[in-house]
């Protein structure tokens, strides 16, 4: 087999070439005593492209939404979180074991909360109640679907937030593929935000890192809880370097990987298969083999086989991601071994 196709994510991707040359040459110091310039410049920079204060560079997203979580709430308190977040099922029970805050989840198909389930959700007072300190949102959403949420559908959320005075924290992960797909900048998608997470190392392909911009009074205490569980890094100017590339050259490069999704999708549309066509989409395309005759796990199998590698998701559909690793040219090469695999006997 020549090469491998590996479309399961874009947490996938490799650092580039000019990614390790920066790497290679960042100026580095120790940057729990703040003496790392390049991670300076990449924590100046995130804060000014989110139109924040501050920022802070992060191991990974999941130290960034904990952290964050950890600064809002005490034990005993409650967020709102959807049922589909990554917050939710893929931090390993972070919310009540780093913060002892419990999670109320409310399911969405869209991105957003529907106004009525927001405002019951949100705990009265009383002597019994945990007391609701956060809202959480995710964009894209979620993970396995790439919905981006654009941001006047969001107006209920931050109108029953106000009411209530809660803060509102965007998981980011993936909000530059967002802002893209909805025609507008970080800065203005996250405005209403009072924190955000930002992923380096999905399609922006970094090899690591994260960024938690907010207000400079949050900031300094994300840099004590950073510092709390272990997050605090010296040299990390190796890390920052690839970020600050991340974060400029990268982001400028995402339109390909929106053009190749939707070349995708109607690829596999053509094949008779159908597509998730729920929403405004990213990179994120999420199949549904059944109307083929498929199931998906015998199929990511098939495919597997050919150099290709996809995840499956449920017992009809699957996900594949497009970004930095998947040239345009290779579309084409995908959709003529899945119209093959088709072909074949189940
Ligand atoms: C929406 C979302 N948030 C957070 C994360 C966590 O990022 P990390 O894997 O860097 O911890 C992911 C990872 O895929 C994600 O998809």
């Amino acid at each position: 087999m020549e090469k491998i196709l590996d479309l399961r994510s874009d947490t996938v991707t490799r650092p580039t070439a000019e990614m390790r040359e920066a790497m290679k040459n960042a100026i580095v110091g120790d940057d729990i005593l703040r003496d790392d310039p390049t991670v300076i410049r990449l924590e100046e920079l995130a804060a000014e492209i989110f139109g924040k204060e501050a920022a802070l560079l992060t191991i990974s997203g999941t130290m960034s939404n904990e952290i964050a979580v950890m600064i809002y709430t005490k034990p005993g308190d409650e967020i709102v979180v959807f049922s589909d977040s990554h917050l939710y099922n893929l931090e390993t029970g972070g919310i009540s074991a780093l913060s002892g805050a419990q999670p109320r989840p409310l399911k969405s198909d869209s991105g957003t909360y529907e106004p009525g389930e927001l405002s019951e959700a949100i705990m009265p007072p009383g002597v019994q109640r945990a007391r609701t300190q956060l809202i959480c949102l995710e964009n894209t959403f979620h993970l396995n679907r790439g919905l981006a949420v654009a941001k006047n559908r969001y107006a209920e959320t931050i109108a029953i937030a106000q009411k209530h005075d809660l803060p509102i924290f965007m998981d980011g992960a993936r909000i530059f593929n967002a802002a893209l797909a909805t025609n507008t900048t970080v800065a203005d998608l996250v405005s209403f935000c009072d924190s955000v997470d930002v992923c380096l190392c999905k399609g922006l392909a970094a090899p690591l890192g994260s960024m938690l911009v907010g207000s400079k009074d949050f900031i300094d205490e994300a840099r004590r809880m950073r510092q709390r569980i272990g997050g605090g890094m010296r040299q990390a100017g190796v890390i920052a370097a690839p970020g600050i590339l991340a974060l400029t050259k990268m982001v400028e490069r995402l339109p390909e990987d929106h053009e190749n999704a939707e070349k995708m999708r109607l690829g596999l549309e053509a094949l008779g298969i159908r597509v998730d066509r729920g929403g405004v989409l990213t990179n994120i395309v999420n199949l549904d083999v059944s109307p083929a005759g498929w199931k998906a796990a015998p199929f990511a199998d098939r495919l597997n086989g050919y150099g290709i590698k996809v995840k499956v998701c449920s017992e009809h559909t699957l996900r594949m991601v497009t970004h930095n690793d998947i040239p345009s040219r290779d579309i084409s090469f995908i959709l003529d071994t899945i119209g093959n695999v088709l072909r074949e006997q189940r």
